[in-house]
């Protein structure tokens, strides 16, 4: 058996982790809203046509923050139109997705539905059709108290105090060609920096996202960073970055190795970022938002057979696998390693779009097999992340060589006196017996060994057999004087968790 050696140290501090790291994201799009979240007519739904299952599996991920409304949704969204009495709202044509949208879920209606999964927004602008004007109109109606016209109108709508949206995205991916109102980076940067400024003049308490570039692949990835970046540098907080995984040539090899490439590029996104504060001599440092970020292939080519002008149909309906599991737990584990700069990031999306959570119309609600990853780093994540030196074997995979079996971060929370670390083992073929020095941590025992593990790789869940690839509790005895040894199976995704003196 293959055989490697960690060791945690207390000393190797990388960040306290923003819980924000946590966040998911919720568009206009496919069934995420209409027949996902709000099914008026299911027999689960509450009074406002909410449903109660999927607010109960939503729960149990505790997502600090939820990106709406899109996407590429937002880029031709009037925002007015989604709020105010439900029978007056217009029903328009939403060109992101060629769908319609009947506004009958707005701004009310999801901030409702955030409370009930104790979730904050993070509202993203229209940078694409629209501008500055209503974007400050937009957030005088959210954040204003009262005695002006936007914020008086909230009142008249029934909504007394303000909203107090803190978290605001300056549009989105407006460098893709599919995007309604696409910007060069100077246009973009333009209108991004007078939108932020006047957006702060209304609330000097929020903090803006500028959109970077849709994916590391863009032609104009890099560039387009800098140029935003040296247009907005005094007027926002944060850069996004998006990227979607696919094992497109099934190469799983190499498609476990992605944590890699979202660390270059994480790695790439913060040296821009540095470049242009050093260029302006600034004190400011600028974060990443990397609002959106998951496995998204399998529905690509079935997706383009889609109806044209209907409401809501399925869409981006991703059925994960086993392997994908995997992959979104080394992602996760990479976020953590990056969470010196990566203050936010969103799971791109929560129900039913590229989701961990699935529903059938007046039927059930369930998991995907990357509902377990994203459960156990939300739930456990939360602290300091340390660095973990690594001694194990390494491969070659498409795109990188040296790629270690392992990967893996801890995570020390001091208040609870608990340590949790996560390990994904890559090797596809061997199982890794594991000596993991945990002397500087003072460990009590071991409190948790949690695993997913030992599926075929393209193992999957379903409505009807909802279970079939789950996490399981595994033996705890694994602690002695100081040290945890384990066996890690091939292809598993590992959660230790200790109790701490
Ligand atoms: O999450 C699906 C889509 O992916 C979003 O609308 C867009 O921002 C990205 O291209």
């Amino acid at each position: 058996m293959e055989k490697a050696s960690m060791i945690v140290d207390k000393l190797n501090h990388i960040s306290y982790i923003d819980d924000r790291l946590y966040g998911s994201f919720i568009e206009h799009l496919g069934r995420a809203v209409y027949n996902g979240i709000y099914e008026p007519g299911h027999p689960l739904a509450n009074e406002k046509g909410f449903r109660k299952d999927v607010i109960e599996l939503v729960k149990k991920l505790n997502i600090p923050i939820i990106r709406y409304p899109g996407g590429n949704f937002v880029s031709g969204f009037n925002w007015e139109d989604s709020v105010g009495p439900k029978e007056k709202r217009p029903t328009r044509l939403d060109l992101a997705w060629f769908t319609v949208e009947t506004n009958e879920v707005g701004l009310q209606e999801f901030s409702d539905w955030l409370k009930e999964v104790n979730s904050e927004l993070m509202l993203a602008v229209n940078l694409g059709t629209r501008g500055p004007d209503e974007a400050r109109n937009l957030i005088e109606y959210c954040n204003h108290e009262k005695g002006t016209y936007w914020s008086d109108l909230r009142r008249k709508h029934g909504v007394d105090k303000p909203y107090n949206i803190k978290l605001w995205c300056l549009g989105n991916e407006m460098d893709g060609p599919w995007q309604m109102g696409q910007k060069t980076p100077y246009e973009y940067g333009r209108i991004a920096a007078e939108t932020a400024k006047m957006m702060k003049w209304v609330d000097p308490s929020i903090e803006l996202v500028a959109c970077g570039s849709s994916h590391v692949n863009m032609p104009t990835f890099a560039e387009w960073e800098a140029t935003v970046l040296d247009l907005t540098y005094e007027h926002v907080d944060y850069i996004s970055l998006h990227n979607y995984y696919g094992n497109y040539d099934n190469d799983t090899a190499s498609y476990l190795a992605k944590g890699i490439e979202m660390d270059d590029f994480i790695k790439s996104v913060v040296a821009i970022c540095d470049y242009i504060k050093a260029k302006k001599r600034s004190k400011k440092r600028i974060h990443l938002s990397f609002d959106e970020w998951n496995v998204w292939y399998h529905t690509k080519e079935s997706d383009k057979k889609i109806e044209r002008w209907i409401k809501a149909p399925p869409r981006l309906e991703d059925i994960y696998n086993f392997e994908d599991a995997l992959l979104v737990g080394g992602l996760l584990i990479t976020l953590i390693k990056n969470s010196d700069r990566v203050k936010i990031a969103c799971l791109a999306q929560l129900v039913n779009v590229i989701a961990p959570i699935m529903t059938e119309v007046g039927g059930k609600a369930w998991v995907q097999t990357i509902f377990y990853p994203f459960l156990h780093a939300s739930s456990y994540g939360r602290g300091e992340a340390l660095k973990v030196n690594i001694d194990c074997g390494k491969y070659d995979s498409k795109e990188f060589t040296d790629v270690p079996y392992l990967d893996s971060v801890a995570v020390y929370n001091k208040e609870e006196k608990q340590l949790t670390l996560f390990v994904l083992n890559r090797s596809l073929t061997e199982d890794i017996e594991l000596n993991c020095d945990l002397r500087t941590m003072n460990v009590k025992r071991c409190i948790e060994n949690i695993a997913l593990e030992g599926y075929d790789l393209k193992a999957v869940n379903s409505a009807d057999n909802p279970d079939h690839v789950k996490a399981i509790n595994k033996n705890t005895n694994i602690f002695k004087d100081g040290y945890m040894n384990t066996k890690l199976n091939k292809a598993s995704w590992n959660v230790f968790r200790f109790e701490l003196n």
